[in-house]
C-alpha cells in the first residue's frame, strides 16, 4: 500500500484492492494512515454494495444516521448504506423540491456525520458511481490543523467549553422544518467538548460544524457567533482538501477529526454516491475524557 500526501491534508492510496477482504495488517495500515491523514482517497475501486458493506464492517460497527428516523422506500440493498444521490426509488432524477433533495442539500453545509448523537460516527466511506460533469466536489477540512493554528487567546477562550449538537439544526437553517414530534424526539441534543484530544494520536481537535447550535452556559446569540467564527477559521483554504470525484472512487474520512461539505452541482444531472459509516467505539476512560 502506497500513500501520496495530498495538499494541504489527506492522502491518496494505491496498491490495495478494497474489493477483496482485507487482511489484518492492511486493515491496521489503513487505520494508522487514517490517524495521520484523516482523509484517504482510493481511486478506481469500483466497489459494489456487498464489497462496500464488507469493507465498512471490517472497520467497525455500522451506523444508520438519519435513516433511523426516515423510513420509507430505499434504493439500496442495505439500510446501512446511505443513498447520497439525487435519484428516486424509480430511478429518475428527483424533482428539486423532493424531500430527498432538500435533505441532501444539508450536506452542503460544513459538518461531521452524526456529531448529533452519542456514540457518534467515526469513519464515513463514500463510493461514487455516477458523477456530474461539473461541480459536486466534496471538501474536507482538517480540524487538527485548525486547532493548531488558533492563537493563544482563542485557545484560552474556548478551553473547557461544551457545545450542544442537534440533528435538525442544519435542516432548520435551510428552512426544512417539517418534522413530526416523534422525529424531533428521535435525536435528543448531545453535548461535545469544543476542544478534544484524539484518543489515538493525542492531537487536539477543534470540534465544530453545522450540527453545533449552542454552547452550554453561554448566551445563545454569542454562542452562535462564536461557533460561526470558529467554523470559518477551521475551513480556511489552507486546511481544506477538495475532492473532485471520478466514478469508482472511494473516500474514507474520520468524522472526529474533520468536517466536510458537498459542493453545488446542477440538480438535473445525475450524481450517485453511497455511504457507509462506522460508529466510534471508545474505552471508558476515553469516553470519560470526552464527556
Ligand atoms: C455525506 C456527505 C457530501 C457530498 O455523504 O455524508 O456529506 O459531497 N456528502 O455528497
Ligand atoms: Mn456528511
Amino acid at each position: 500500500m502506497n500513500i501520496e500526501a495530498l495538499s494541504p491534508c489527506g492522502g491518496r492510496v494505491s496498491g490495495v484492492d478494497l474489493r477483496e477482504p482485507l487482511n489484518p495488517s492492511t486493515l491496521a495500515a489503513i487505520e494508522s494512515a487514517m490517524d495521520q491523514y484523516a482523509v484517504l482517497v482510493f481511486p478506481a475501486q469500483h466497489l459494489d454494495q456487498d464489497q462496500q458493506m464488507a469493507l465498512a464492517s471490517a472497520l467497525g460497527p455500522l451506523e444508520l444516521g438519519f435513516r433511523r428516523i426516515r423510513g420509507g422506500a430505499h434504493r439500496l440493498k442495505y439500510k446501512e448504506l446511505a443513498d447520497i444521490s439525487n435519484v428516486t426509488v424509480d430511478g429518475e432524477v428527483a424533482a428539486r423540491d423532493h424531500q430527498k433533495i432538500v435533505s441532501n442539500l444539508a450536506n452542503q453545509l460544513w459538518h461531521s456525520d452524526s456529531s448529533f448523537q452519542k456514540p457518534r460516527a467515526k469513519y464515513s466511506m463514500l463510493a461514487a458511481s455516477v458523477v456530474p460533469a461539473l461541480g459536486g466536489e466534496t471538501e474536507f477540512a482538517d480540524l487538527r490543523m485548525a486547532y493548531d493554528a488558533l492563537p493563544g487567546w482563542r485557545r484560552e477562550q474556548i478551553a473547557g467549553l461544551q457545545a450542544v449538537h442537534f440533528a435538525l439544526h442544519s435542516r432548520y437553517l435551510l428552512g426544512d422544518t417539517e418534522y413530526t414530534q416523534a422525529q424531533k424526539d428521535a435525536f435528543p441534543p448531545v453535548v461535545w467538548p469544543l476542544v478534544q484530544s484524539d484518543p489515538r494520536t493525542g492531537r487536539k481537535i477543534l470540534y465544530v460544524g453545522a450540527h453545533a447550535c449552542a454552547i452550554e452556559g453561554m448566551v445563545l446569540a454569542e454562542a452562535r457567533l462564536l461557533l460561526m467564527d470558529l467554523l470559518e477559521h477551521a475551513t480556511q483554504r489552507q486546511f481544506v482538501y477538495t475532492h473532485r470525484w471520478a466514478e469508482g472512487d472511494l473516500v474514507i474520512w474520520d468524522n472526529t477529526a474533520t468536517v466536510h461539505r458537498g459542493r453545488h452541482f446542477d440538480l438535473s444531472q445525475r450524481r450517485e454516491l453511497r455511504r457507509a459509516t462506522t460508529r466510534e467505539v471508545l474505552t471508558s476512560p476515553e469516553a470519560a475524557a470526552l464527556a
